[in-house]
C-alpha cells in the first residue's frame, strides 16, 4: 500500500457541542437570548478530523461516544465530512438523559445539575451506600458553548467525565498498516503512552516507507499529560500549557521544554494573534498569524491549526511550510462559523 492511500488517525475526543452564539459575553447571573443556536460535533481530535478531511487527508476518528440521540448525530456528522468512525466506541447507553445548567458553584449564581449527580444524591437521600458504584456507562460529552459575536471570543463549559477513553486494548486492534500518522489528543496519558510504545514496536519491524509518524497534542494544565512530551515526532503545545510554564511566548516556550522532547522531533506552540512557534534540533521556525477581517468564531481554531500542520507534514511538507499553512488555515476558520468553509 502507498502511504498516499493511508490515512491519519486522531485519537482523543469527540463532544456534542451545543453552541450559542451572542452579541456580547453574557453577565454572570443575567437571562439573556442568543442570536442564534445550533449543535455541532466537537472534541479536538474530532475536529481536527474535520479539517484534515476537508483538506483532502483521508481520516479515521477513533473514541468512545454513549448510544443515544447524540451519539446519531455524532455518528451522522462523520459521515458528512467524510471522517472514518470506524474505530469509534460505543458504549451502552446511560439509562439518565443529560440535563445541564451553565453556572458558577463558588457563588451559586447558577447550578450545573447532570442526572448522575441526581442518581448519586438520590441514593444518599435513601441512605443507600453507593460508592461501590461503577460508571460501566456514561453518557457522551456535551459542551455548552458561548461564541461571542463581537470579539468571536469562545467559552466552553464541557461535561465530559464518565465515558471510559480509549484504552490499550481498544488500541492495540488497530491495523496500523492503515495508516501513516496517528495523533494523540492528550487525555488518559499513561495508557497513551503504552499505545504509542506500540506503534514504535511496529515501526522498528517494517520497512521505513511503512512506519507511521506521532504527533500528541498537549493542551490541558495538567501534570500527568506531561510524560507525552518525550513520545511523538510532533508535539504541540497549547499557550494555556506554556504559560503554566511560566513562559510568556511561543518562542520561549518551545526554547524552554524543547530539552523535554526527542531529539529529531519538532515541538510547536500557537499564540493566538501572535502567530506559531517551533523548535526542532536547535533550530527554530515562526509564522506570523492571519487574522481574518474580523473574528466570528475561534472556537477550534486550535484543533484547526493543529490539522493544518499535519496535513502538510503527512505529506512530506517542512516544519516551516506547515507551520504558515496551519496559521493560514486557523486564521481564516477565525472568520466563519464551524468548519465548512475550510474547504
Ligand atoms: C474546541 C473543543 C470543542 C469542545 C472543547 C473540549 O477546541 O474541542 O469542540 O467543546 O474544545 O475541550
Amino acid at each position: 500500500m502507498q502511504p498516499q492511500q493511508k490515512s491519519v488517525l486522531c485519537v482523543g475526543l469527540v463532544c456534542l457541542d451545543i453552541i450559542n452564539v451572542v452579541d456580547q459575553y453574557p453577565t454572570e447571573d443575567s437571562d439573556t437570548r442568543c442570536v442564534s443556536q445550533r449543535w455541532q460535533r466537537g472534541g479536538n481530535a474530532s475536529n481536527s478530523c474535520s479539517v484534515l478531511s476537508l483538506l483532502g487527508t483521508k481520516t479515521s476518528f477513533m473514541g468512545s461516544i454513549s448510544r443515544g440521540p447524540v451519539s446519531e448525530f455524532i455518528l451522522e456528522d462523520f459521515r458528512k465530512f467524510h471522517v472514518d468512525a470506524s474505530l469509534v466506541t460505543e458504549h451502552a447507553q446511560c439509562a439518565a438523559p443529560v440535563s445541564i445548567v451553565i453556572g458558577n458553584r463558588n457563588n451559586g449564581s447558577r447550578t450545573i445539575l447532570h442526572m448522575n449527580s441526581f442518581i448519586v444524591s438520590d441514593f444518599s437521600r435513601l441512605s443507600i451506600d453507593s460508592s461501590l458504584l461503577s460508571w460501566v456507562s456514561g453518557t457522551t460529552p456535551v459542551a455548552c458553548c458561548v461564541v461571542s459575536r463581537s470579539n468571536g471570543s469562545r467559552t466552553v463549559v464541557l461535561y465530559d467525565t464518565n465515558l471510559p477513553d480509549v484504552s490499550l486494548e481498544d488500541f492495540s486492534k488497530v491495523d496500523l498498516r492503515n495508516f501513516h500518522w496517528i495523533h494523540f489528543e492528550g487525555r488518559n496519558a499513561s495508557e497513551q503512552l503504552q499505545m504509542i510504545q506500540q506503534v514504535v514496536q511496529w515501526n522498528s519491524s517494517v520497512p521505513p516507507d511503512q512506519r507511521v509518524s506521532v504527533s500528541v497534542e498537549i493542551e490541558k494544565v495538567r501534570e500527568e499529560l506531561y510524560v507525552l512530551f518525550n513520545m511523538a515526532d510532533v508535539v504541540f503545545v497549547s499557550k494555556d500549557v506554556a504559560r503554566n510554564f511560566g513562559f510568556e511566548s511561543a518562542k520561549d516556550a518551545v526554547m524552554g521544554l524543547s530539552s523535554r522532547v526527542r531529539p529529531g522531533s519538532a515541538l510547536i506552540c500557537a499564540w493566538a494573534e501572535l502567530g506559531a512557534d517551533a523548535i526542532k534540533d536547535g533550530v527554530l521556525f515562526h509564522s506570523s498569524a492571519f487574522p481574518p477581517m474580523k473574528l466570528v468564531d475561534t472556537l477550534g481554531a486550535g484543533d484547526t491549526f493543529n490539522a493544518s500542520v499535519i496535513h502538510v507534514l503527512s505529506q512530506g511538507g517542512d516544519l516551516q511550510e506547515a507551520l504558515s499553512f496551519g496559521c493560514r488555515v486557523a486564521g481564516a476558520k477565525c472568520g466563519f462559523h464551524g468548519y465548512d468553509e475550510i474547504a
